[in-house]
């Protein structure tokens, strides 16, 4: 599955949640005592964190779920695309993420807890578009010097595969990142920092 088949903007969007809503209500039915801890529908609206189970996510992919009533993406960023990072600070508005939302414990220019696992908030720093997965290199419409990223289609804003924003574009700042925490090798939950416990 390559990462257009699982990003096309808000439609996709709408049927990642959907999906994760079935999944939750399967894990209900087979699990009781698990599913009692899980958040109610209301209570994620309201910022409950989401757990989520990313063990069939496939080196660059994107899954995608809902917190806060957003859309938080899941990438998992393989060797190549970690390699690009560093060699495009220059052409980036803020490298090192000085002036963008991101939790304190996030340093890195690859803006996570484990390098290959991207955890960010799908919602462009402009005007508040879902901007679209565009891992592949150099397509026609984005130009040789394409490295991969995301792309915000309503007004052209691109950002790296850390949801760093290029320089001289309408977003002024990165994506944000969320908080979140690692509860295993394949689970981590969103909304929580790693200090909290379960
Ligand atoms: S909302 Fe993304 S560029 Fe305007």
């Amino acid at each position: 599955m390559s990462g257009d088949e699982v990003d096309h903007g808000k439609r996709r969007f709408l049927v990642a949640a959907t999906t994760l809503v079935g999944g939750v209500g399967t894990a209900f039915a087979l699990v009781p005592f698990v599913s009692s801890m899980q958040p109610s529908a209301k209570a994620r609206a309201a910022g409950a964190p989401v757990r989520v189970d990313f063990s069939k996510l496939e080196p660059g992919q994107k899954l995608t779920v809902e917190w806060r009533g957003k859309p938080v993406w899941i990438v998992n960023r393989t060797e190549e695309m970690l390699g690009t990072l560093e060699t495009l600070d220059p052409v980036l508005a803020d490298p090192k993420s000085a002036i963008s939302e991101q939790p304190d414990y996030i340093t890195s220019e690859d803006r996570s807890i484990k390098p290959e696992l991207l955890v960010m908030v799908g919602i462009c720093t402009h005007l508040g578009c879902s901007p679209t997965f565009r891992p592949d290199i150099a397509p026609a419409d984005l130009g040789p010097d394409w490295l991969g990223g995301f792309f915000c289609p309503c007004h052209g804003s691109k950002f790296d595969l850390s949801g760093r924003v290029y320089a001289r574009m309408p977003a002024p700042k990165n994506l944000p990142i969320p908080p979140y925490r690692f509860l295993s090798e394949t689970e981590l939950v969103v909304g929580e920092d790693p200090k909290e416990t379960a």
